[in-house]
């Protein structure tokens, strides 16, 4: 998708993807990853309370999104005054305690370090499927070798509504070769997404996976 179309999501408030909760997938899952203490991405960030969470678990996280707006209501709506200092790659870094919020293009984001773990939850689905080899390659990229994180997909019957977000099934997970793949928890949860029931989709599964990134292919 295009910046704009997800400028447009902000300005018009589109946002059903954000929970008021903290993921339950996140909190099953995330302390059998083995990745205590580490600095995690979250790529496509929103505004998700997952970073908060976190954050209260002991990690420095760093989320990079692309609106301004989804950043300013993550620190208002948690209460804090982020402080802002540019950075060399172009996007604009804020911050208070240990969470990073860096507005910009993911697909521009040029860290000092290659990260441990990483949480995404609407990311890779955020994008259609021509996109994401280009995106898993990116986060591929960013994640050291050995490096853990989880990943949250949505699946529904094909042609039930156009993404985002967009099914995402584990064949096209094993048909990669960045990051190793296992199911953590699956889980009918249409119930809870009622704007993509509103939207026409009859069934949704989501389902949870540890993904750990392999080792760099002989050049
Ligand atoms: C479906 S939302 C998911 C947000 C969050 N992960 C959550 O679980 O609530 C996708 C988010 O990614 C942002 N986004 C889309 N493309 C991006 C890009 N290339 N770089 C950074 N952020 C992007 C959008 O503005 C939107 O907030």
């Amino acid at each position: 998708m295009e910046p704009q179309f997800w400028h447009d999501i902000w300005t018009e408030r589109k946002i059903g993807f954000h929970r008021s909760d903290i993921h339950p997938m996140l909190q099953n899952h995330w302390h059998s990853l083995g990745c205590e203490g580490l600095d995690v991405l979250v790529p496509l960030s929103g505004k998700t309370l997952d970073m908060r969470w976190l954050a209260s678990e002991g990690h420095q996280v760093t989320g990079i999104e692309l609106d301004q707006r989804a950043v300013d209501e993550f620190f208002e709506e948690w209460q804090c005054q982020p402080a802002v200092d540019a950075r060399v790659d172009g996007l604009a870094d804020h911050h208070s305690g240990n969470i990073h919020l860096l507005v910009g293009d993911f697909f521009g984001f040029q860290p000092e370090a290659r990260f441990e773990a990483f949480y995404d939850r609407a990311a890779l689905i955020a994008m259609p499927e021509a996109m994401r080899p280009d995106y898993l390659r990116k986060l591929a990229s960013l994640v050291v070798e050995g490096g853990v994180g989880m990943l949250i997909t949505f699946e529904y019957p094909d042609g039930e509504m156009d993404g985002p977000p967009f099914p995402v099934r584990r064949p096209e997970l094993d048909a990669q070769n960045w990051f190793r793949v296992e199911q953590l928890e699956r889980q009918e949860v249409i119930g809870y997404y009622t704007h993509l029931q509103e939207a026409g989709v009859t069934s949704l599964v989501e389902t949870a996976y540890r993904l750990e990134r392999t080792a760099e292919p002989a050049a």
